[in-house]
Parts: C-alpha cells; sequence; structure tokens
C-alpha cells in the first residue's frame, strides 16, 4: 500500500495556478519498490501532465535507494529512452544503466549554469530525471527555473533582444578534445560526442549536421552550430527561452573554450551583453534550488523548465536519465 500526497516545499514558487516545483509526497514508511514501481505506472499519465503545467515533478520519500530502483521507476514511466551516446552534448557522463548514467562529472567547484538539456544541438530530450543517491552536504542543489517566466519577464526588460534572438537564432561554438577531459564540464571528446572513430568520419557526421567546423592544431575539434532556436513554443501561447544562451556566455569556459567565443546570433553578430546580463540576473530570482535528499526523483519537463547545478564539497550522488528524442529547425519570425 502506498500513499502519496500533494506537499509544499520551502521556496515553492507559484505562477499562475501552478506550483513550482509540484512535489508528490510518498508518507510513511513499508512502501516497497513493487508499491512505488506499481503507483508510478497507474499514475504515468497524471505525472506526466502536472511536469508539463508545473515544470517539474518532485517525488520524494519514495524507496528509491540507488539507480536501479531509478531504472525501475523510469521504466514504469514507458517512456522511450533517448541514449546518453547518442546526444552531441559537451558533457562527459558514465552509464550506470541502460537508462541511467551520472549527470555531469564537472569537477565539484564548476558551476552549472542554467541550461535546457541539449538545446544547443539539433536533437534533444523532452524529459529529464534526475534522481538523487548521496545528498550533498554543502551546495549541490539543482537550481530549475521556469522558461516561460523568465521569457516574459525578459521581453518586457529587454524586448529587442528577445526579438533579435526570435528573428535570428543561435549558433554554439565548441571546441572538443581528442579525448574525454573530465576536468572540464564540456570536456567530451569529439570522438564521443560524434560517435566516430576517425577525422574523416566526423567531417561525415558534421556535414550531415550542417555543423561548421575546424581541425585545431592539438586534434582539437572547434565545431559550429547551425542557427537553431532560441526562443520555442512549448505550446499555444506558451513560448520559452528554449536555448543554451545563459550556460554558453557565463560558462563554456575550460583549456579550450572561450565563452566569448562560444555563442553567437545566427547571422554571426554578437549578443548584446547588458541583455544576456540581465537574463542572467533573472534566471537567479527565478531560482528554485532543488536541495536533495536521498530517494529523491525529479521528473523535468525539459520544454519548460531549465536547470543548472552549485557547487558542492564533499560527496554528491545525482543520478541522470532523458527520454523521447526530439529534433529542432531554427525558422525565425518574420
Ligand atoms: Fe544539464
Amino acid at each position: 500500500m502506498i500513499d502519496v500526497e500533494s506537499v509544499a516545499v520551502d521556496g515553492q514558487q507559484q505562477h499562475g495556478d501552478s506550483r513550482f516545483p509540484y512535489v508528490l509526497a510518498c508518507r510513511g514508511e513499508g512502501a516497497s519498490m513493487k508499491d512505488a514501481v506499481d503507483w508510478v505506472a497507474a499514475q504515468r499519465d497524471r505525472l506526466l501532465d502536472l511536469a508539463n503545467q508545473h515544470g517539474a515533478v518532485l517525488l520524494r520519500g519514495f524507496p528509491v535507494e540507488n539507480a536501479e530502483d531509478f531504472d525501475t521507476i523510469i521504466q514504469a514511466l514507458a517512456l522511450e529512452n533517448f541514449p546518453y551516446e547518442k546526444s552531441l552534448s559537451n558533457a562527459v557522463r558514465i552509464n550506470r544503466t541502460p537508462r541511467v548514467f551520472s549527470a555531469n562529472e564537472a569537477p565539484p567547484e564548476v558551476n552549472i549554469f542554467f541550461h535546457h538539456e541539449m538545446a544547443q544541438t539539433p536533437l534533444f530530450p523532452r524529459w529529464i530525471l534526475f534522481s538523487c543517491e548521496v545528498a550533498p552536504t554543502e551546495g549541490g542543489a539543482t537550481p530549475l527555473c521556469r522558461s516561460d517566466v523568465l521569457l516574459e519577464k525578459l521581453a518586457q526588460r529587454c524586448p529587442e533582444f528577445v526579438s533579435a534572438c526570435e528573428r535570428l537564432g543561435l549558433r554554439y561554438t565548441n571546441v572538443m578534445p581528442e579525448a574525454d577531459d573530465a576536468k572540464s564540464g564540456m570536456g567530451r571528446s569529439w570522438r564521443s560526442t560524434l560517435g566516430v572513430d576517425s577525422k574523416a568520419a566526423a567531417e561525415n557526421r558534421l556535414r550531415e549536421l550542417n555543423y561548421s567546423w575546424k581541425w585545431l592544431d592539438d586534434g582539437c575539434l572547434s565545431a559550429t552550430t547551425p542557427p537553431l532556436p532560441a526562443v520555442a513554443s512549448a505550446s499555444e501561447n506558451r513560448r520559452v527561452f528554449f536555448n543554451q544562451l545563459i550556460a554558453a556566455f557565463c560558462g563554456w569556459k575550460d583549456d579550450r573554450n572561450d565563452p566569448s567565443k562560444a555563442i553567437r546570433h545566427g547571422d554571426g553578430t554578437p549578443l548584446d551583453a547588458d541583455a544576456v546580463k540581465v537574463a542572467v540576473e533573472l534566471s537567479d530570482q527565478l531560482a528554485f534550488d532543488l536541495q536533495w535528499q536521498v530517494g529523491d526523483v525529479a521528473l523535468i519537463d525539459n520544454t519548460i523548465t531549465m536547470h543548472a547545478r552549485r557547487p558542492f564539497v564533499g560527496k554528491r550522488k545525482v543520478v541522470a536519465s532523458l527520454a523521447e528524442m526530439q529534433t529542432q529547425m531554427f525558422e525565425p519570425v518574420t
């Protein structure tokens, strides 16, 4: 028997009639994994609707102890897996189960800024799931930010910038090493990122994806995406700031990458740095810090909500899973 109810948590936000995040707590001891899995399977459509409406659903107090349990919960949601090896993302990750991998392996002191998962590539997951195996003792929250609310506020403060984003889209440039570099939040090698083992195969894949590229002397690959959307429609009347603008502008920094070169509008013009600062400021104001407890499972609608990672001290084990691959193409707003 399982007893689940909607509860309030500190810092929870109210946007219109939605609560951010929506939190469902499993009450009492004694619920088994089988109870939890049966409940999730029975509630599947409701959970996805809640995640879409509110931006994210947090399941707290469920008997989820490790990556295997988390994998079983995800299977109960019956969503198509998005295997990380198929992604064009720049983070190094390690698979724990077929569906579950470590969240970004970047060192603890690295701040990962707000982004929609893989919005800097033509392929992105509709859903992201996180679960906490080891709660951090200091720092390490996963901040969440409602992208529709952010866009509305940004359009009031910087209408010309939002209009430029809609008209021109964004292009991202990323310098990838030849071999994985786990010291960096964006250290995934070009071999892993593109799923290839030679420069010729890399070029074929880049051509297919419409990227432009340059080989560097040290074997690194500098790749630039085609124009991608900066603003998208999550549904009718719900526009979102769907991009990696904040993360690229503030955080794409390592031995190979310089944030000032990481992002441009689709026509190659630089972004208005003052407007980007306003976007960063708004995202900070709108952040809900998910302070992890062991066993937490978060279901995030990646088309509605951005996520980030605070630096931390000591141990922290948060695992992730992606579902339902979608594609995006830039279509200028005329
Ligand atoms: Fe992410």
